[in-house]
């Protein structure tokens, strides 16, 4: 799963009936995140999902996740992602878009394109899909096929970017870009704008999940940054002026901030994940933080999100320790990440170490200078599969 539609955004007041004058207000859960399932054909070693994945329990129906689109929809939810793993392996997609359509949500399907074929773009298309989003791992068909595991991949996206857009979907074409393809990041633009993307959406890989394992051989060099995001602004001014409607969106990884980003646009904010087992989450890499978080086959989710101790826990900025305390931009960026502040502290409720205020910030320091070291073989990274997650998450 990609970071697209993490974007942060404004909260918004939450009903009347809900306000509880002791606490912040409340925002509306907007954007449902539906991780229908962890399995996945391809193994990418940058994959947001959790390490031991392989170890989670059942999958939630459809009738369940059924509910929890309408208990979303009743609060206040208007858009829906369908993610993974690769939700095309959910037999019961086409069905679970049709009900999501009925419901009244905006409609994203986040693919790899592994699996989907002419006949379910038809499918989706009468139930209703408003939006498809195809990721790649290269520009290049050796890369991308060593990186996905699959050496028809590659061949396979392109045929299906080809298709999404003959059926007239909005199309972004999504890069998680690091080590092994980001100097390549004027063939990625070609390939998109020779596939009439929509949107391309560059994004440098976020350091959660396989990615913080594979950190030091993926995040990219300062200079490699600078020059990929100088390429991109030169390809935006060209496209602006040749009258292309293809918009380039260029994200950068926060490990060469010196502020941290508003995560998720403050925690339980707006943004709800229910992952495929059914725990429910305010992002997608909550599930490693030593935070009992609640699932939908025990509680409606206007209790999860309104009452459960998971999603009030970092809410509002009482939690905070210094220097987020006292600091005059807490409203703005929300003492960053508690995922990343967990994983590189130990403490999700430390200040994320982006930050040069914190006092780890030496932790960002040197994982910047990791960057320098030479490029290593992509053998070497580990990859995200069954076998791994269960090794690495060994009770
Ligand atoms: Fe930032 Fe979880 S990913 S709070």
């Amino acid at each position: 799963m990609s970071d697209e539609h993490l974007a942060p955004g404004a909260a918004i007041a939450a009903p009347a009936d809900h306000a509880q004058p002791a606490q912040p207000a409340v925002g509306l859960p907007l954007w449902l995140l539906a991780e229908v399932t962890y399995r996945c054909p391809l193994q990418c070693p940058y994959c947001s999902n959790p390490l031991d994945f392989a170890r989670q329990g059942e999958e939630l129906s459809t009738e369940q996740w059924i509910r929890v689109m309408t208990e979303a929809r009743q609060m206040g939810a208007a858009q829906i992602g369908f993610s993974g793993g690769e939700p095309l392996v959910r037999k019961d997609l086409a069905q679970l878009i049709a009900e999501a359509r009925k419901l009244g949500y905006y409609t994203n399907l986040i693919t790899s394109g592994i699996g989907l074929n002419e006949q379910k773009l038809a499918d989706f298309q009468r139930a209703g899909l408003d939006h498809i989003q195809i990721s790649f791992q290269s520009s290049d068909e050796e890369v991308n096929n060593m990186l996905a595991g699959s050496g028809k991949a590659f061949a396979q996206k392109l045929a299906m970017a080809r298709a999404v857009k003959a059926h007239g979907y909005p199309m972004v074409l999504n890069f998680v870009t690091h080590r092994y393809n980001i100097d390549d990041i004027d063939r990625i633009i070609e390939l998109c704008i020779a596939l009439e993307a929509d949107f391309v959406e560059l994004a440098t890989t976020q350091f959660y999940g396989w990615a913080k394992l594979n950190r030091a051989l993926l995040l990219p060099t300062r200079e490699q940054l600078e020059r990929a995001e100088r390429i991109t602004n030169e390809y935006r001014a060209k496209l602006e002026a040749s009258g292309n409607p293809c918009k380039l969106i260029f994200v950068t990884p926060d490990y060469y901030e010196e502020r941290p980003k508003p995560c998720m646009g403050g925690w339980g904010s707006l943004f709800l994940t229910v992952t495929p087992d059914g725990t429910a989450l305010p992002c997608h890499g909550a599930r490693m933080l030593p935070v009992e978080f609640p699932n939908v086959r025990d509680h409606d989710l206007r209790h999860i999100w309104y009452e459960s101790f998971g999603f009030n826990r970092f809410r509002g900025n009482a939690w905070m320790p210094e220097p987020c305390r006292s600091c005059d931009e807490k409203e703005k960026d929300f003492g960053g990440c508690r995922c990343q502040a967990f994983m590189l502290t130990g403490d999700a409720a430390n200040t994320d170490p982006v930050c040069g205020k914190s006092p780890e910030h030496r932790i960002i320091v040197q994982a910047r200078s990791e960057a320098a070291q030479p490029v290593q073989p992509i053998q070497r990274l580990i990859f995200r599969n069954d076998r791994n997650s269960r090794e690495l998450s060994q009770p």
